[in-house]
């Protein structure tokens, strides 16, 4: 495992001895939630029927936290938009909302719920947290009252925020979040100002939170660990499958490889929209993981982590363009062509013989790869791509990526739609890239969009390199899929660090 920060041991050294009752591993739960959807109103419902909607999802949560008790879970995290779901207005989703107060008010809603006014649902999740002794995080909605003496403050008078709560074993409200960089079309929330870096410290760990879309950004994302060194980042998200890179098991267990901390993803479930894909990631594999488009059933996922991943001998920092930039050997290919990948133009090359070397290059970025298949197959093409440049459809944000990938079929120009199953193994691979950011998250995904715990490792001069098992397993993309946050447009820029 590694991470960007040579720092860290000290720091974390000096926490834990501060904490006398630290433990070395806990037990996390995540809960992939098939969340109810209250019927797509027009106009707002009652306070009353909100609740009633909102507790059909909360019996199901109910079940799932005192499941995750009776296997001595420590912490129980469940989805973004796990209580109502997604579909409102601004209008819509009032009656849903709560006041959530600033948590250093020390409130334990289940002992004294009237306190902030009318708060079932935080009565309800402390109560659980409580009864139950484990810290809860769930996502609800959060409002802020405001007048016109505030130039930014809504025509309805509110802020409307898109809220990750957090209570710990003794019911206590400990941690809220509004989440940040909202996605297209939550025009039921607004943003606040600046983004929030929200942690909290346990026995078992400093804890870090962030919401959905938030993990392709800086602000608060990397921020959390790189300026203040959680060991666990909590992503409760409502994440909608994009093949071949951006599969939520793919991609937030890069997340949580390329940034050397432990990462629990709770996804909602609703096939129909491609939800599906939640994990307990650690910083050098999957510990386990759910992705299932085969049923509409959610599913409880428990495993021991340790509390301080970034404490690892193995640790060390990652240069993500050391062994490319010295790697002589390769010359780029002339027999490249154009192709595109969610919206992005990639530069390709395809994998003709069993086994070889191949460069791709867009820009200052090239990527090498030296590979070889257990048997090349007639009918499966495969191709080196590389994309350097601004991603713009649906957010915006700067993209370097070297990328292996199965084409959906031998036409060439579907090389990098979606495709979920595959054929070809391979023996060996190494890729890497002359990568200008450090931010770079090693995806590989398997045929059946499955992951590949323990098969493949990074080294310290960046190369991304299968270990001996994978050559049983047909491979659907090996990526390097690289940030360069710098480069992003105003408004994404790394202003925190
Ligand atoms: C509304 O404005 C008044 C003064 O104009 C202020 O006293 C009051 O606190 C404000 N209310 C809120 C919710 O901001
Ligand atoms: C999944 O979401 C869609 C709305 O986008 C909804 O119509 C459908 O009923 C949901 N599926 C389930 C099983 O709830
Ligand atoms: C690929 O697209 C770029 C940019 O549109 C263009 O300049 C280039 O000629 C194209 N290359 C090929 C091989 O078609």
């Amino acid at each position: 495992m590694f991470s960007f920060q040579p720092h860290i041991h000290i720091f974390v050294f000096l926490f834990t001895a501060y904490n006398v009752h630290a433990l070395d591993t806990y037990i996390a739960a995540v809960y992939e939630h098939a969340v109810i959807l209250p019927d797509a109103a027009t106009v707002p419902v009652t306070p009353e029927e909100a609740l009633m909607q909102m507790n059909r999802n909360m019996d199901i949560l109910e079940k799932a936290v005192l499941a995750a008790a009776e296997e001595g879970a420590h912490i129980i995290l469940t989805p973004e938009d796990g209580i109502y779901g997604w579909r409102f207005t601004r209008e819509t989703i009032f009656p849903y909302l709560e006041d959530i107060p600033d948590p250093n008010v020390n409130w334990i809603p289940c002992t004294d719920p009237q306190r902030y006014g009318r708060a079932p649902i935080q009565e309800r999740l402390s109560c659980m947290a409580k009864i139950n002794s484990l810290y809860v995080v769930a996502n609800m909605g959060d409002k802020k009252a405001c007048n016109a003496s505030d130039p930014r403050c809504p025509s309805d008078h509110y802020y409307h925020y898109n809220t990750a709560v957090v209570f710990d074993s003794n019911g206590k409200l400990i941690a809220r979040y509004h989440k940040h960089n909202l996605f297209m079309g939550e025009i039921q929330f607004n943003q606040p100002v600046e983004p929030e870096l929200v942690t909290f410290d346990t026995p078992f760990g400093r804890f870090g939170i962030f919401i959905c879309f938030d993990i392709l950004f800086h602000d608060p994302a990397v921020a959390l660990v790189s300026r203040l060194n959680v060991d666990t980042v909590l992503f409760p998200t409502a994440w909608m499958n994009v093949l071949p890179h951006l599969t939520a098991i793919e991609f937030h267990s890069a997340w949580a490889m390329g940034m050397g901390v432990n990462l629990l993803a709770a996804n909602l479930h609703n096939t129909s929209k491609h939800m599906t894909g939640s994990g307990i990631y650690a910083p050098d594999k999957p510990v386990d993981y759910y992705y299932s488009m085969d049923t509409e059933d959610g599913r409880l996922l428990i495993s021991e982590l340790s509390s301080r991943p970034r404490l690892s001998p193995s640790n060390s920092v990652v240069n993500w363009k050391s062994y490319a930039s010295s790697a002589k050997s390769f010359s780029p290919d002339v027999d490249v062509f154009n192709g595109t990948i969610f919206f992005d133009l990639y530069t390709f090359t395809r994998l003709v013989d069993a086994e070889g070397d191949l460069t791709v290059c867009q820009k200052d970025l090239c990527c090498h790869l030296s590979y070889r298949m257990v048997k090349k197959r007639d009918d499966e093409a495969y191709v080196l791509g590389v994309f350097n440049g601004l991603h713009v459809v649906e957010g915006e944000y700067y993209l370097q990526v070297c990328t292996l990938l199965k084409c959906k079929n031998l036409n060439l120009a579907t090389c990098g739609e979606p495709t979920e199953n595959s054929l070809t193994m391979f023996e060996e691979f190494s890729l890497s890239g002359t990568f200008s950011t450090n931010y770079v998250f090693p995806e590989v995904l398997l045929s059946g969009v499955q992951l590949a715990p323990g098969d493949f490792q990074v080294l310290i001069d960046g190369r991304l390199i299968s270990k001996s098992r994978i050559s049983t397993k047909p491979i659907l993309t090996i990526t390097l899929f690289g940030r360069w946050y710098e480069k992003d447009p105003t408004g994404q820029p790394p202003k925190l660090f």
